[in-house]
């Protein structure tokens, strides 16, 4: 039997992360002199027992095996001592990577040539259609769990809310309470327990809208604010756009309201400089209300915008930044932002603008989803049994804000 080796084997360097359940640092192998990232879980919750989302991470991930998306390389636990009697912490060790997308988008002033917005939108369709060919939707894309190197190679992280699938299942009832309040694709703000790999697909097109017009598409305020924001923009769903949309829990929000049109095309026509015919085409296809008909990873990657010039440009020829984590570069700005006079700058962070309470009502008497308080990682966080049936949601409605 393998033996699992103690966190004391590894010289910790800095933290570069907040997780969940737990901080991030990087740290050096003392064996092999290699730069890892150690994820700590903590165990302090004894009744919760061992994470949900821990266990699933390593699960998914141990089986995985693609240059887009993170290598697990081992799991170490803390030497059992008297102080800790046995309440000590397990870390998941992960090659180590030295930006997020989300901190580098922060460092480089989103100010990204089109070729390397194609090369990380490229690599990034890449590690999702290697996961959704393994039948396993991420759930919870967003700029800080794209993780790239120096390399320019950018890889799918945070496992935790991800899931497998069963396409010959496809009445199957998931949590509704997944993917960053941003990044939440119209069929789970409408409520929709029953949804496909292609929510991963909507968070595809916001990244790749952001990166180019440079500031989020949707930056929602709440789950409201957010449904109005999408709508304004993809137009209001209905039955000809959308077959079924009027069947979901909260389709009442959009009911009676004045009918938008669909003027994502239009918009994104103000950004002509970077925003082509092409990746205009290829967003709408992205952003498509109907899950059914958004495109697919592996049509993504076959789409014009890829095969034309500008072509994505090769990882290694992407620039040296300095190493960037979204915890890091928050904290800069949020120290910068106390110091008399500074500037605030940079990227719009979605945990800031979390409100009170939601205004959903529901006629159907379902739950509303995720508070917006809660939007972002759902309910397999926590133990609890929720509104989805064969997934757990939080009971106690201890989410931590996003
Ligand atoms: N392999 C890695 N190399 C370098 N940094 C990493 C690595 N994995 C994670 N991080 C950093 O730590 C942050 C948090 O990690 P991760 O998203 O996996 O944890 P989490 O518990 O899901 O956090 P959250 O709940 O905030 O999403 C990431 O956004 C990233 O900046
Ligand atoms: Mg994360």
């Amino acid at each position: 039997m393998p033996t699992i080796r103690t966190s004391d084997e590894f010289d910790r360097i800095g933290q570069v992360g907040e997780g969940t359940y737990g901080s991030v640092y990087k740290a050096k192998d003392r064996l092999t002199s290699e730069l890892v990232a150690m994820k700590k879980i903590r165990l302090t919750h004894e009744k919760e027992g061992f994470p949900i989302t821990a266990i699933r991470e390593i699960k998914l991930l141990r089986d995985m095996d693609h240059e887009n998306v993170v290598k697990l390389k081992e799991v170490v636990s803390t030497k059992e001592t008297t102080h800790n009697k046995g309440k000590g912490s397990i870390y998941i060790v992960f090659e180590f990577m030295d930006h997020d997308l989300m901190g580098l988008m922060d460092t480089a002033k989103m100010d990204f040539k089109v070729e390397q917005i194609k090369c990380f939108t490229k690599q990034l369709l890449a590690g999702l259609h290697y996961c959704h060919k393994r039948g396993i939707m991420h759930r919870d894309i967003k700029g800080s769990n794209l993780l790239i190197n120096n390399a320019g190679i950018l890889k799918l992280g945070d496992f935790g809310l991800s899931r497998s699938f069963n396409e010959k299942d496809i009445q199957y009832r998931y949590t509704n309470r997944v993917v960053t309040l941003w990044y939440r694709p119209p069929e789970l703000l409408l409520g929709a327990v029953v949804y496909s790999e292609k929510i991963d697909m909507w968070g595809v097109g916001c990244i790749m809208a952001e990166l180019l017009i440079q500031r989020p598409l949707f930056p929602g305020k709440n789950e409201k604010d957010q449904m109005e924001k999408v709508f304004a923009i993809c137009g209001t769903p209905n039955e000809t756009v959308w077959p079924g949309c009027s069947n979901l829990p909260y389709f009442n929000m959009v009911q009676g309201k004045e009918a938008l049109p669909d003027r994502l095309q239009h918009h994104l026509s103000k950004h002509q400089g970077k925003v082509s015919t092409a990746a205009s085409d290829l967003l709408c296809k992205l952003l498509h209300m109907d899950p059914t008909k958004r495109m697919s990873a592996g049509d993504a990657l076959d789409h014009d915008w890829f095969w034309t010039d500008p072509m994505p440009c090769d990882p290694s020829c992407l620039p040296r930044y300095p190493s960037s984590h979204e915890f890091v570069t928050k904290k800069r700005r949020q120290e910068g932002k106390e110091m008399p006079g500074a500037q605030p700058g940079g990227q719009p962070d979605a945990k800031r603008h979390q409100p009170a309470h939601n205004n959903h009502s529901n006629s159907k008497g379902a739950p509303p989803a995720a508070r917006p308080s809660e939007a972002g990682k759902g309910g397999d966080r926590h133990g609890g049994k929720g509104h989805a049936g064969h997934e757990r949601a939080p009971a106690n409605g201890s989410w931590r804000p996003r």
